[in-house]
């Protein structure tokens, strides 16, 4: 089997301080350390590197490095090594830091200048908010007054958040022109951690650095397209979080958007995070507003209710901690959008994703026209096998096309087949959290995989008559799905009545 050759060295960042407020959270301990020490593991953070972590309430270095060391040893993905560990955690130092007391972060940039000094990181500084996203602006207006997010003397200054940003058009405007007060946009990194996977990074490289897919990716060849993020787990203890939030808010502006725009996008003039981004930004922004109207009839939503997946009992959905009574929240969620551009207009994008669901999988199928007409005897064109080309985030990471063949015989018989690609294949991959090259993309800055603000605004503006269409019809349409199947069968109709079907997923 071939075999790729020998990657080039990844760069090492300059020297930095990883400044990570809510250090004493779920984010940092599950994600964000296990990323650090993956990179640390592979050589690639810098010589000269602090990360000082903020809590709120004073707490000693060794406290929160007990407490990050349990969170590594529980989340890392790799064997943790005990030197490179103590490494890491011997560069951790704990400042108290509250946003609702504007003392202590003059307080913190004293701490932070003499800490740097120390360690010779240069004033290059990264702040990492993760915390819940309505200390967000909070934080950053006291970074901004105290001068913490300033450039100055050739030093850098960057700020990361996670999503969500913002939970509607308005709120996602607000907070970006919060932010764009303080900072420039290119020292904003949004995380959205999909784009720390392979295969979606991959839907560049298949697309453009191939010359026989692009002939044929357009409205002329493809019927529509299908995005798909079935999701096995339920909500879990996150009642709190899910029943303000849903599946449509917390699925599809970021990641089913992600995927969507790298499939629809133009072909940026070059590979720099400026054209891409703006590609991006563009076929976003192209989506077709629709009406209320348009948008109650060309999606579906539902609930989950009990039932049983992989032999394990699931409650209703309403029954779950913290989530209201009587909740319309949507735990599935389906849309019908198009895109008002040369290349796409008339092709539908079907999407759909959701929560208890029977299988997992993450994947966007890419639908070909059929044959225009059967040429072979007793072949008429509906029984030919569909011609997709599926790309696999998850749970396998791969490409597959399924075309048409000759079933071995003297008679011409036709039947479907699959030629399949899968990542694990040909490519040793390191064990990966899937925020290593987000974080090491936010050191050495580049940030072409991070969302900039119109993208962002682009993709609420596209599902907010949804959101308000919804929100007005409360329950009235809310279909309700048995946990462990494919989500409510009304899904099914989106496509039906224009004559398709959702890929099976098996
Ligand atoms: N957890 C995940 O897997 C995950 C995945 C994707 C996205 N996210 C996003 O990442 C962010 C953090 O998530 P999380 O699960 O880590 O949240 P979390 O555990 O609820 O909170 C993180 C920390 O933030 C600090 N904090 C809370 N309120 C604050 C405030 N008003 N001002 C300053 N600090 C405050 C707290 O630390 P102190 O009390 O010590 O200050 C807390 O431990 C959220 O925006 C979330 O949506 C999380």
């Amino acid at each position: 089997m071939p075999m790729p050759s020998d990657q080039p060295v990844q760069k090492k960042p300059e020297p930095c301080s990883f400044v990570i407020f809510g250090a004493t959270g779920d984010l940092a301990h599950r994600l964000v350390i296990p990323a650090l020490y993956n990179l640390a593991a592979t050589g690639l953070l810098p010589d000269k590197f602090c990360v000082v972590g903020i809590t709120r309430k004073t707490m000693s270095n060794e406290t929160l490095r007990d407490s990050l060391m349990k969170g590594l040893l529980e989340f890392a993905t790799r064997p943790v090594d005990d030197a490179t560990a103590q490494r890491l955690l011997n560069c951790v130092t704990c400042i108290a830091a509250d946003p609702g007391e504007p003392a202590s972060f003059d307080r913190l940039k004293i701490q932070l200048d003499d800490l740097e000094s120390i360690r010779q990181t240069g004033g290059n500084r990264l702040f990492y908010l993760a915390t819940p996203p309505d200390a967000f602006a909070p934080i950053a207006r006291e970074l901004g007054r105290t001068g913490m997010l300033s450039q100055q003397g050739g030093a850098w200054r960057r700020l990361v958040i996670e999503k969500p940003f913002g939970t509607d058009l308005a709120s996602a405007h607000a907070l970006n022109g919060e932010l764009l007060k303080i900072v420039d946009e290119h020292q904003i990194y949004r995380i959205d951690h999909y784009l720390g996977k392979e295969t979606v990074q991959n839907i560049l490289v298949l697309r453009f650095a191939n010359g026989m897919f692009e002939p044929i990716w357009n409205r002329n060849h493809i019927d529509h397209v299908q995005i798909t993020v079935d999701e096995k787990l339920d909500v879990g203890h996150r009642g709190g979080f899910y029943d303000s939030t849903g599946a449509l808010r917390d699925m599809v502006p970021n990641h089913l958007f992600q995927l969507l725009s790298l499939v629809a996008m133009e072909p940026p003039i070059r590979f720099d995070a400026h054209s891409v981004r703006a590609e991006k930004a563009d076929v976003l922004a192209a989506i077709q507003t629709q009406s209320e109207s348009e948008a109650l009839r060309n999606s579906v939503r539902g609930q989950y209710q009990a039932g049983k997946i992989d032999n394990v009992e699931i409650g209703d959905y309403r029954s779950t901690g913290e989530v209201r009574p009587g909740s319309t929240t949507e735990t599935y969620a389906a849309l019908k959008l198009t895109i008002d551009n040369w290349r796409w207009a008339g092709v539908p994008f079907y999407l759909r994703t959701g929560k208890a669901l029977g299988v997992k999988r993450t994947e966007v199928a890419i639908k070909f026209k059929q044959a225009p007409f059967a040429m072979f005897s007793c072949t008429p064109v509906e029984t030919l096998a569909q011609n997709y080309l599926v790309i696999s985030v998850a749970p396998t990471e791969g490409i597959a096309l399924q075309f048409n063949t000759k079933v071995p015989g003297p008679a011409i018989r036709i039947d479907g087949v699959e030629m399949k690609f899968r990542y694990k294949d040909y490519f040793k991959a390191e064990p990966s959290t899937g925020y290593e090259t987000l974080l090491h993309d936010c050191m050495i800055g580049d940030n072409i995989l991070f969302q900039r603000a119109d993208s962002v605004e682009a993709g609420w503006k596209a599902v907010q008559p949804f959101l308000d269409a919804w929100k007005k019809a409360g329950a009235n349409g809310l279909l309700s799905y048995t946990a462990g199947s494919e989500g409510p069968a009304e899904a099914n109709t989106l496509l039906t009545r224009d004559g398709r079907s959702w890929r099976k997923l098996d």
